[in-house]
């Protein structure tokens, strides 16, 4: 097969890119290697920025998002039994998230691109990415058994953390920079509504715990965990009881709905950064070249920022001939990556109970989390950071 665009990974990055070339008259060939069940089944995360929420919207692809969607004004930190809640719209110039799974994304995509006969092959797994440093990329892949071949002017690495595409970079060139936490989140799905309009983020003295939602009918709440824990580990009585007690405040009752849990799992947390994020005609996008911990909840949203830069780095190639967008697209993309990591980083820093962390560890944490929910300043940095920095800062 032939394609101008061959695209690894049938993820949020693979997708939209696809789509967005195909707006602008450009061919891409998908290849996915789990099932269409299986991507649209995975579970993730459900916050998007106002940018992600824009950039679906203005390429056709808001309809459900807007009906379905929930815009949510602001988030409650909890610390210390302080609950405060920071603005978006009044420290943002106008600006909100909307409260989206990641899976509704993913399926609205996939039905945009079959809609457009996208060359969007599912259990289509690539083996090897030939041909960089000649620039003549071919991707190698196995579908049905058989072993099929694209050629392509330019592949977009979209295959996520577990992908080959990072490995298609010689070792001499890659830089990877990576923090593991000594902690993990337990999250769950459940159907009952969800306890709080907003997202509730808890400090406790026995850890964090995190209160979000997918629709009015079904709630998505995290505990932290250790690392290694396992599922089996918990009955839904105790995940119920270890989150109603990390929710309660001063002062006032707070009320946890419970419901039948369908869904529980535990993920890892870390912070991952490859360098470049570009080599010959291969780029790297999303997940690919970087992994955030969820507690700022910027994966996909970072993973769209990038897949933004590159889809209008191609658009200007094709269109235009001007390498400009291409030959900057790997420092471009790094810098949102390396202010959006510091934010997660900082997010996780502040909200959980580290190890290590001694009486005045969590007296610093307090305080951090204090000063930034009453100093306006202070509230302005976190709220323009959680709505989504602009794509130019
Ligand atoms: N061949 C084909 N497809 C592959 C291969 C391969 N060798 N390796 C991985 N894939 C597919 C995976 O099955 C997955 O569907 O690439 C896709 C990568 O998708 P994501 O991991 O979702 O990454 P991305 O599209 O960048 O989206 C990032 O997804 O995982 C979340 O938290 C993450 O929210 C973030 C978002
Ligand atoms: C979610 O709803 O899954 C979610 C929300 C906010 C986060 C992380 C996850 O920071």
């Amino acid at each position: 097969m032939k394609t101008q665009v061959g695209i690894i990974g049938a993820g949020p990055s693979g997708l939209l890119l696809s789509h967005l070339l195909h707006l602008q008259g450009i061919d891409s060939i998908i290849i996915e290697s789990r099932s269409q069940d299986y991507v649209i089944g995975r579970v993730r995360a459900g916050v998007l920025e106002q940018g992600t929420v824009d950039v679906l919207k203005e390429s056709g692809l808001g309809t459900r998002l807007e009906k379905e969607g929930l815009e949510h004004h602001g988030i409650e930190l909890l610390f210390d039994g302080i609950a405060r809640r920071i603005d978006f719209p009044s420290l943002t110039d106008g600006k909100a998230v909307t409260v989206y799974g990641q899976k509704e994304v993913v399926k609205d995509l996939i039905a945009a691109r079959q809609a457009a006969d996208a060359k969007l092959f599912f259990e289509a797994k690539a083996s090897k990415i030939e041909g960089l440093a000649e620039g003549k990329p071919v991707i190698h892949f196995e579908k049905d058994g058989e072993q099929h071949t694209i050629t392509c002017d330019y592949i977009a690495g979209c295959d996520g953390f577990h992908g080959i595409s990072r490995k298609a970079i010689p070792d001499e060139i890659l830089t990877v920079f990576e923090r593991e936490y000594p902690f993990g989140w337990l999250g769950i799905l459940a159907e009952a509504a969800p306890s709080s309009e907003e997202l509730i983020y808890a400090n406790t003295s026995e850890g964090f715990a995190l209160h979000s939602m997918r629709s009015p009918t079904v709630t998505r709440n995290y505990i932290q965990c250790a690392p290694d824990d396992d599922i089996k580990n918990w009955t839904d009585d105790q995940i119920w009881e270890t989150l109603n007690r990390r929710f309660q405040r001063n002062g006032e009752s707070f009320h946890l709905n419970t419901g039948n849990i369908f869904e529980k799992g535990i993920t890892a947390m870390r912070s991952f950064v490859t360098e470049p994020m570009r080599y010959e005609k291969l780029f790297l996008v999303g997940d690919a070249a970087h992994i955030v911990p969820p507690t700022g909840a910027k994966g996909m949203n970072l993973a769209i920022s990038d897949v933004r830069v590159l889809a209008k780095a191609l658009t200007d190639l094709y269109h235009d001939g001007s390498e400009e967008g291409i030959d900057t697209y790997s420092e471009k993309c790094l810098r949102r990556t390396w202010l959006v990591t510091r934010f997660s980083w900082w997010m996780t820093s502040m909200l959980h109970k580290f190890p290590q962390d001694d009486a005045f560890g969590h007296k610093i944490q307090v305080a951090q989390l204090d000063y930034a929910t009453a100093s306006l300043a202070a509230q302005t940095t976190l709220a323009e950071n959680y709505v989504g920095l602009p794509l130019d800062l």
